[in-house]
């Protein structure tokens, strides 16, 4: 199974504003052209989403299995300050066309994605977290780097090439170039990256906690 992670970040590394802050997790750029990009690459793929990702987001994303990693069981949609409806979506696929687990470890969802969902390709849709603990064992970076730099303090942010180690792992496969116009408030560009084979990481077995919910048969 191939292991991707789409993100988009400003040129200082900012993925989004706080989502415990009074910005409540908006992301500080208004770009309905790579929104697009998100949905149209991402669409009938699992998604392994963080907790808080989801909760400012306010539901499940559409027409994705999405495999939410919290050791919660309830979620909030931040901005509505209500329960998310999660029993909407328990007989599976709705037609909203979503369905989703609730998984403890990122792990544990790559698990999930692999041998229950037996899907050929897993996005990894953030936050920072998710996206720092996955990438050891992440087979691919779509990222879209935005030509501007949030001043703001109150943000999350991740790098996804922190050391030069990091960025020697990588081999550029493609880069795209957005400028800016009447709906798309900055330029950007999308780029595809391709770990070196080598270079990945094994994936630690599932938690034994998780096994005991979700058998996972190989
Ligand atoms: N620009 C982008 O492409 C992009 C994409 C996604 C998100 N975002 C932005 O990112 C922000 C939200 O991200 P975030 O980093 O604050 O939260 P997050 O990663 O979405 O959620 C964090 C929660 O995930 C759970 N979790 C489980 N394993 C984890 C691990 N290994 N590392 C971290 N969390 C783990 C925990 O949930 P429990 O506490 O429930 O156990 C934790 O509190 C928002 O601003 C959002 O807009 C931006």
């Amino acid at each position: 199974m191939k292991i991707s992670i789409i993100v988009a970040v400003s040129k200082n590394f900012v993925i989004g504003s706080n989502p415990k802050g009074s910005k409540l997790g908006e992301l500080p750029w208004h770009l309905p052209k790579d929104l697009k990009h998100f949905k149209e690459t991402t669409h009938g793929f699992p998604c392994i989403i963080g907790r808080l990702t989801l909760e400012a987001f306010g539901d499940l994303l559409p027409n994705r299995f999405n495999i939410i990693v919290s050791k919660k069981e309830e979620f909030m949609n931040l901005r509505e300050n209500k329960k998310i409806d999660l029993p909407e979506y328990e007989k599976g696929v709705t037609e909203k066309g979503a369905s989703y687990v609730v998984v403890p470890t990122v792990e544990d969802g790559i698990h999930y994605a692999d041998n229950t969902l037996k899907t050929d390709l897993v996005y990894i849709v953030g936050g920072k977290g998710i996206y720092e603990t996955s990438q050891p064992y992440t087979h691919e970076l779509i990222i879209t780097d935005i030509d501007t730099h949030i001043d703001d303090t109150d943000v999350v942010v991740y790098n996804p090439f922190p050391s030069e180690e990091e960025k020697s792992k990588w081999i550029q496969v493609s880069q795209h170039h957005h400028p800016k116009d009447d709906q798309n408030n900055f330029d950007f560009s999308i780029t595809y990256y391709k770990k070196k084979e080598e270079i990945l990481i094994n994936l630690p077995p599932p938690s034994p906690s998780f096994l005991k919910k979700h058998p996972i048969l190989k």
